[in-house]
């Protein structure tokens, strides 16, 4: 029998951003593989169905309300999680916004805004992560940037910044905390399919135009050598080998789920 090293088996995930897209395909890949899910989302009823669809399938999960922006209540749950289950292996900063607009035209709230819940956020998760994780001597973090710190583009200041910071957050904290046994990457998924892409393909209602949805995944497709946009999926599966132990000696990277639109050394 093959141990394929991908058991998740008795390790304690905490993962944002649980509610949708990305968050939700991680928590159910992880639950699958054995993982006890804790979900947390701005909004507790989509991260409740994600635990319960964890659930029904037979694995472990439960949900709560978090705003990764309320630093407190980031330090609660992961408090509470280790009081509760004795022990966190795994800390998924998934949650995150999208944002566009000119530099020029930006806000000062905007700006403060998307800092904060895409970058912030993500700093407030490690840190309260790393300090369980490196007294238990264990532990891996994955965090989600994105395929916006590779390629420059118009109306993308804001959030490319935050993301970048998610990055060099990322290969930072791995320095530090390499040493205890604690490992810290990043993802940068190029454009995938989620609610998060939604105004490319939707009404004025916020329902599905299936000519929108079909145009959006040619556009966007055409940009990658694989001529595709991304799943969740394919998200959820690069973040599995991240935080499973067949990665035991990869820590510091950003790895790209991406079609091979940015191809960085
Ligand atoms: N979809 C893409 O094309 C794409 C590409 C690159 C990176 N990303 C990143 O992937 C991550 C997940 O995106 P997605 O595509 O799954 O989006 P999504 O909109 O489908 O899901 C995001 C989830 O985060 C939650 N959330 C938002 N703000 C929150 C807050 N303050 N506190 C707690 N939860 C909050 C939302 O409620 C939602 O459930 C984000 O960090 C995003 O920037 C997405």
């Amino acid at each position: 029998m093959i141990d394929d090293g991908f058991e998740l088996t008795g390790r304690v995930a905490l993962l944002t951003g649980t509610g949708s897209g990305i968050g939700r395909a991680t928590a159910l890949t992880l639950g699958g593989a054995g993982a006890l899910v804790v979900g947390a989302d701005l909004d507790a009823g989509a991260a409740a169905a994600t635990a319960s669809e964890i659930r029904d399938a037979g694995g472990q999960a439960e949900a709560h309300r978090l705003d990764v922006t309320e630093r407190p209540a980031v330090d609660a749950l992961v408090g509470d999680v280790v009081a509760r289950h004795g022990r966190l292996d795994i800390m998924g900063n998934i949650a995150g916004v999208p944002h566009n607009r000119l530099v020029t035209e930006v806000t000062d709230e905007e700006l403060e805004r998307v800092l904060a819940v895409n970058a912030k956020s993500v700093f407030y998760g490690c840190r309260a992560a790393a300090r369980v994780m490196v007294r238990q001597g264990r532990g891996v973090i994955v965090n989600v940037s994105s395929g916006a710190i590779d390629t420059p583009a118009p109306t993308l200041a804001c959030y490319a910044m935050a993301k970048a910071a998610v990055a060099m957050l990322t290969r930072t904290l791995a320095t530090e905390v390499g040493p205890a046994g604690v490992r810290v990457n990043a993802l940068a998924p190029g454009v995938i399919e989620t609610n998060f892409s939604r105004q490319h393909f939707v009404d004025e209602q916020g329902e599905v135009v299936p000519e929108k949805l079909e145009a959006y995944r040619k556009r966007f497709g055409q940009m990658a050598p694989l001529r595709r946009v991304g799943t969740a999926q394919d998200v959820a599966d690069a973040f599995w080998y991240l935080v499973s132990d067949r990665a035991a000696f990869v820590t510091g990277q950003v790895l790209r789920p991406n079609g091979g639109v940015a191809m960085p050394w």
